[in-house]
């Protein structure tokens, strides 16, 4: 029998299959079948900055004027998931803690200081086993430079762990001047975990309406080559427990995000494309493929291709730049 377990922010998971944060979780029957099928754990949907804004402005309004606010409804969305009150957001997650085994993982999505981060807090008394918090953010000012950015979010990353006893991961984009520097700052700041990365949805241009238009679209195998060459060469640097998401779709990609360093696999456009199945399945492939491969546990095989560990880290740096270049010639 492989050994398939893992532990992440102190917890202790069954296996390294993580469902990550979207709607998964909105609804409780579909988290409980995402448990039935297997999943070691949840990450819920976030809470963002702008909804608990947006609630105390309305409320101010309220007490104020005795009526809502036009203005300050109208940069949040109207329905969805993301339209739900914090207050509905924190019993909903006090109902996942009920119904489900497996550890729950509160999320927060914001980038400034500010009252707000008083959710962390109400996060943990809803019951969240650990916290994740999504610095999602796109400088656009050129007076901003790279280090106002990066002390707000180590600001902001000291200020919510200071609000907690609970673990508290820290999830990230890969578009930094320097991302060793940053993810050791964030860790300093009070990040047990790293969560690599966001994606980042890229608005496209429809030609005949002159109008800038948003597509989510779902990520494929393809995408994980990004964070797991970060994984990689962070893991056996950062005293942190690194989560990866982004293309994780098969067995072979978890494999390849524990032998990085990972501690845990997330996944969501799999779920969300292919559904809950898709967990036993990958879990059988994991275990087939471990057992062929005479590997006893997860633990075993978890860092053993970070850039510290591979006989050669060149791999991962500038130097492999030219050779893959070149390699495009001797294929003709
Ligand atoms: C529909 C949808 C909703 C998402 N909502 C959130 C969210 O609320 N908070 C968050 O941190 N990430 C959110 N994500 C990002 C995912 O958690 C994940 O990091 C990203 O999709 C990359 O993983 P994947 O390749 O498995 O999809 C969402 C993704 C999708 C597709």
């Amino acid at each position: 029998m492989m050994d398939l377990s893992t532990t992440y922010l102190g917890l202790n998971l069954k296996n390294p299959l993580v469902a990550s944060a979207s709607p998964m979780s909105k609804k409780v029957e579909r988290a409980q079948r995402l448990e039935e099928a297997g999943i070691a754990a949840i990450v819920m949907y976030s809470l963002f900055e702008e909804q608990i804004i947006h609630e105390s402005l309305e409320l101010d309004h309220f007490l104020t004027r005795g009526e809502n606010s036009a203005e300050a409804m109208n940069y949040l969305p109207d329905s969805g998931t993301y339209a739900m009150t914090p207050g509905k957001y924190l019993d909903h997650l006090s109902l996942l803690k009920k119904t489900l085994t497996i550890p729950v993982i509160g999320s927060l999505n914001g980038v400034s200081k500010g009252g707000w981060v008083r959710y962390a807090r109400f996060m943990q008394d809803a019951g969240a086993d650990a916290l994740e918090l999504n610095l999602y953010y796109l400088p656009t000012d050129p007076a901003l430079s790279a280090a106002d950015v990066e002390d707000a979010q180590a600001e902001l990353v000291a200020e919510v762990k200071a609000g907690i006893s609970i673990p508290l991961a820290v999830k990230l984009s890969p578009y930094y001047t320097s991302l060793p520097s940053v993810a050791k700052r964030l860790v300093e700041a009070g990040a047990d975990g790293l969560v690599l990365f966001n994606r980042f949805y890229q608005p496209d241009f429809d030609l005949d309406e002159l109008e800038v238009v948003h597509n989510l679209d779902l990520s494929t195998s393809a995408d994980l080559r990004l964070p797991l060459r970060w994984i990689s060469i962070l893991s056996g640097q950062i005293k942190a427990d690194f989560a990866l998401t982004s293309g994780i779709h098969t067995a072979q990609d978890a494999l390849k995000a524990m032998m990085a360093g990972a501690k845990v696999a997330m996944m969501a456009s799999n779920l969300l494309h292919n559904g809950e199945r898709v967990v036993a399945t990958m879990l059988n492939e994991l275990g087939w493929w471990m057992e062929t491969h005479e590997y006893k546990s997860i633990q075993q095989m978890q860092g053993s291709m970070s850039r510290t560990s591979v006989a050669e880290p060149a791999a991962f740096e500038r130097a492999n730049y030219m050779r893959v270049l070149n390699s495009w010639k001797e294929l003709r």
